[in-house]
């Protein structure tokens, strides 16, 4: 009788726990979102610092439940590993490294080769000249083999040149372009693949839906491949916005890299639910200027909420239908509150261009995603 009554309290104990426990996106048996894509294309995020560290454990909890894929946010970009010539530091890339080997995640290397977040000794002498062609090679070659070399079969595959084409699809004029000219895009595929064989190798951009970057784009894929050099897949970055890209425009790009003979990855989604910043806005009032960019400063209204989920949601129908070509995609963070958006292409604005709001719960078409699968 006394064992009743206290398996009785117990269980009731059981239930008024449960009962309090807050719903949450990571409650364990909910489903996931990587579990909902299975292997139809990895499921990936970009993490900050912050997030590779684990201190920001919250959001550590949701990439743990949902991705399957990591990328670093900044702490691989040259300017962050490499900020003097022959000094490295790679305590932020080593960290983020080990945090998706510990928890079974598919790393990819971002970014070798980059005109911004370069570091102001790369390209130019002591004295602040640009630096011959063979300086820029060696230094190409140190700054390569020496990052790919140390993750060497830890790292599937590498973004080896970031945003060097532009819309009329010729090269972007960088301080690489400029002393190298078009030559230095496969020596960097050259000396990644050189120092590890194995890696897949990645040329990443955006604003890919435009069809002079796309043809630029083929023609320097079919040109890598010409010479026979190593490349994998294409890297679309994936910032896009309310009225941009046309998504028709977007898929014809994925097909034309992959008739070039490349996968597709969409690389740093993100959806900005804000208006677009166009450069000829004529500004005369500045607070009211302001204020119309940065109309939701405390919650998305349900309206524009909706429009935002339906054209995620078609931009997934999108990758899962060639889901035999997108190997990945990836979001740009974890959660809205990470998000650069809020401060891009304006300081201080309250955006919601992610997959988890700031409450690190999933969007709406994320938790339908989840219970209904795709
Ligand atoms: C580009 C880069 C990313 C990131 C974003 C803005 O898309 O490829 O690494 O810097 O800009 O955050």
């Amino acid at each position: 009788m006394k064992l009743t009554h206290t398996l009785l309290l117990a269980s009731l104990l059981g239930m008024v726990a449960c009962a309090g426990k807050k719903p949450s996106a990571e409650t364990v048996g909910e489903g996931s979102l990587k579990q909902a894509i299975g292997d139809r294309f990895l499921i990936g995020t970009a993490l900050n610092t912050r997030q590779s560290s684990g201190r920001d454990t919250a959001a550590v909890r949701v990439v743990k439940q949902h991705f399957n894929a990591i990328v670093a946010e900044n702490c691989m970009k040259s300017e962050s590993l490499h900020p003097e010539e022959g000094r490295y530091t790679f305590d932020d890339a080593d960290a983020l490294v080990r945090f998706g080997e510990e928890n079974g995640m598919t790393v990819t290397g971002h970014c070798l080769i980059w005109h911004s977040q370069l570091p102001k000794w790369f390209a130019v002498d002591q004295e602040g000249k640009p630096v011959t062609a063979e300086v820029l090679k060696a230094r190409m070659k140190e700054h390569i083999s020496t990052v790919v070399g140390r993750y060497k079969g830890r790292i599937k595959g590498w973004d080896v040149v970031n945003e060097a084409i532009v819309e009329d699809g010729s090269y972007r004029k960088s301080p690489f372009y400029d002393i190298l000219g078009e030559e230095f895009i496969p020596l960097a595929f050259q000396y990644a693949h050189e120092a590890d064989p194995d890696a897949e190798l990645y040329y990443n951009d955006y604003g890919m839906d435009n069809p002079g970057r796309r043809d630029g784009v083929v023609r320097l894929v079919k040109q890598l491949k010409d010479r026979g050099l190593r490349i994998d897949a294409v890297g679309m970055q994936g910032h896009v916005g309310m009225d941009y890209p046309d998504i028709k425009a977007f898929e014809t790009s994925m097909m034309a890299f992959v008739d070039a003979g490349v996968k597709v990855m969409i690389t740093e989604l993100d959806m900005s639910a804000l208006p677009t910043l166009t450069r000829s806005a004529n500004v005369t009032d500045r607070a009211a200027f302001r204020r119309e960019m940065n109309p939701y400063p405390e919650t998305l209204p349900d309206s524009v909420s909706q429009r935002w989920n339906a054209r995620m949601r078609e931009f997934f129908d999108l990758f899962v239908k060639h889901s035999d070509v997108v190997t990945r995609v990836t979001a740009w963070g974890v959660s809205d509150g990470d998000s650069w958006k809020n401060n891009f292409p304006m300081p201080g604005r309250h955006d919601y261009p992610l997959l988890f709001d700031r409450q690190y719960q999933p969007k709406p078409f994320v938790k339908e995603i989840i219970e209904k699968g795709l």
